[in-house]
């Protein structure tokens, strides 16, 4: 199995960008704690980050031929971007959508994500640990 994870825009500035929101953690240190696991589960991982959306989608098409499952953190394109919504519908893969922070508990704009409905799931507030646990659930065998 091979799955795509995709940060998405200001996320390549983790450690420095409200620490206190998203944690001190850096974006290498997070991807080296998802390769561990994929490691762990036997998954072969890759890993991006896009500030631009189109970048964004472009990675979702390349991926569909590609690999066969995706985490995907849109950061604030989760709230308005239908483009992104449509790609994640469009490829037909399992999508899991990880958010750092618990963006129910936030601004009022961070409470909707257009690109949810599209996911096969949601996690948010766990930090790191979310792609970690939307890595586990995209290998294991479907119910
Ligand atoms: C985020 C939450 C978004 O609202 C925000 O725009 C981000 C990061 C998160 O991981 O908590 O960039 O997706």
């Amino acid at each position: 199995m091979r799955v795509l994870v995709v940060h998405g825009p200001n996320l390549n500035l983790l450690g420095e960008r409200d620490p206190q929101i998203y944690g001190k953690q850096t974006l290498a240190e997070i991807n080296d704690a998802v390769a561990d696991e994929a490691r762990r589960l036997g998954v072969e991982v890759e890993f991006a980050q896009y500030n631009g959306e189109g970048e964004i989608i472009d990675a979702l098409h390349r991926a569909r031929r590609e690999c066969d499952g995706i985490v995907i953190n849109p950061g604030a394109y989760a709230h308005y971007s239908y483009a992104l919504a449509d790609a994640i519908e469009a490829i037909g893969l399992p999508v899991i959508e990880v958010h750092l922070s618990n963006v129910a508990a936030r601004e009022a704009f961070r409470r909707t994500s257009v690109t949810a409905a599209a996911c096969r799931g949601v996690i948010g507030g766990l930090g790191a640990r979310g792609y970690v646990l939307a890595l586990r659930s995209l290998a294991e065998p479907k119910s």
